[in-house]
Parts: C-alpha cells; sequence; structure tokens
C-alpha cells in the first residue's frame, strides 16, 4: 500500500479521520502538525520570538524530534521529553503559524517526514500522512490525495467543542476570528501555502460526522486499491 496525502486546514476533524482511516487500512499515521508544534515548543522554550525566522531556523537545526507513526498511540518527543500534550496548549498553537513560515524550517521538516515515508515503504507498509503540503509538497506521487474542507463557522464551533472538553473556555465568535486569521496566514504565507492539490479529492465535511466521511475514504481507498 502507498501514502495517502490529507491535506486541509484545521476543524474538519483531519486528525481524528486520518488516525481512524491509518487504523482500518493496516497503515501507519504520521501527524506533520505536530512535529511543526514540536519544533514552535523549542523555539518558546528557548526564549526565542517565533517571528525572528534567523534564530528560529537555528532552533529548529538543533532540535531532535522522534515522531512515532502508530495510529492507536501516536507519539512526539522533542529533546527525548514527551511533548505530545504540550504541544496542543495556547501558547504554541498562537506561535506555530509564524514558526512554519520559515523557509528552513520546512525543509527540514519536509526531509524527516519523506524519510519517515521512505522508511514505511521500505517495511512495506502504507502511511497515513496529514498536514497542509502533503499532496502538493511531501508526497506528491500519493496514492490517493484528500482535501479536507469545511465551512469556517463549522471549523470554529468544533475547534470551541474540542475547548470546552480540555478544559479551556473560548467561544465561537472568537474561535471563528481565530480561524479565519489562521487560514489567511496559512494559505497567503509565501513559502508552501496551504492549497488543494490539482489531483486532490475534495471532502467538504460541514454536513458529515466523522463516520460519514471516512466511510468516504475508505470508500475512495477502495478505488484505488488501497484496501486489502
Ligand atoms: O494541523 P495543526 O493545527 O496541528 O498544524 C499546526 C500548524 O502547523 C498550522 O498552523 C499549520 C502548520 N502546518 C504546516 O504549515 N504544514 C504542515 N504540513 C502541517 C502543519
Amino acid at each position: 500500500m502507498g501514502v495517502v496525502a490529507m491535506d486541509g486546514p484545521s476543524g474538519t476533524g483531519k486528525s481524528t479521520v486520518s488516525r481512524r482511516l491509518a487504523t482500518a487500512l493496516g497503515a501507519r499515521y504520521l501527524d506533520t502538525g505536530a512535529m511543526y508544534r514540536a519544533v514552535t515548543l523549542a523555539v518558546l522554550r528557548a526564549g526565542i520570538d517565533p517571528t525572528d525566522a534567523e534564530k528560529v531556523a537555528e532552533v529548529a537545526e538543533r532540535a531532535r524530534l522522534e515522531i512515532g507513526t502508530s495510529p492507536t498511540s501516536p507519539t512526539v518527543r522533542l529533546d527525548g521529553d514527551d511533548v505530545a500534550a504540550e504541544i496542543r496548549g495556547p501558547e504554541v498553537t498562537t506561535a506555530v503559524s509564524p514558526v512554519s513560515a520559515v523557509a528552513r524550517v520546512r525543509e527540514l521538516l519536509v526531509g524527516q517526514q519523506q524519510a519517515i515515508i521512505a522508511d514505511a515503504a521500505a517495511a512495506g507498509q502504507g502511511i497515513v500522512v496529514e498536514g497542509r503540503d502533503i499532496g502538493t509538497t511531501v508526497a506528491p506521487d500519493a496514492s490517493l490525495k484528500v482535501y479536507l474542507t469545511a465551512s469556517a463557522e463549522a471549523r470554529a464551533r468544533r475547534r470551541t467543542a474540542q475547548d470546552a472538553a480540555s478544559g479551556r473556555v473560548s467561544t465561537v465568535d472568537a474561535t471563528l476570528a481565530d480561524v479565519q486569521r489562521r487560514d489567511r496566514y496559512d494559505s497567503t504565507r509565501a513559502v508552501s501555502p496551504l492549497r488543494q492539490a490539482e489531483d486532490a479529492v475534495v471532502v467538504d465535511t460541514t454536513e458529515l460526522d466523522i463516520d460519514g466521511v471516512l466511510a468516504r475514504l475508505l470508500e475512495l481507498a477502495g478505488s484505488r486499491g488501497l484496501r486489502t
């Protein structure tokens, strides 16, 4: 089995559905957003301004990332520490956009992502890779490219519910403004902006729940011969 590229903005259910798809296909799973988040945490820990591209690049060169690719228990280590929870916090979420816009950071992480994909292929395993530039840059030869979308309002509603579930108080209006700000930033940055690959299948999740999205993805995977 080959590579499934899962791209799209946040709040589309991308992580949940990518993990479930990988589990259903018996494939590995790679969350590239977690890698940008881990580098961002390294920047914050070093006390560096996330908009200082040169210093951010230096931190990224030194940071030692270890990414586990099990879809049922993905792990993220930074310099030996388990940082899976910390990279989801509001400090990292605020600072990750400028860090992920640094060309050198992207070059380093795309190289690591391609090595992880090559490793899965060498082991004869498929891999579901989620991010923003997987179908366009990281794995342009992926067997299946999916671009998940949903209306900004639906994404803001889901994010607010997720925040509430993890004990963070937010309002739909404030979250919607944040979602729109991040969309603008991620899709207009100079290096590797968020955009749909020409050969990606668009799946709009506004009106679908996770089971509905998964059913559609399994159908697509079946049509590409990716189901065993
Ligand atoms: O999917 P996420 O929210 O964990 O991603 C965190 C940030 O990293 C988000 O602002 C976009 C960026 N990102 C990226 O630029 N390229 C990727 N392949 C994955 C994430």
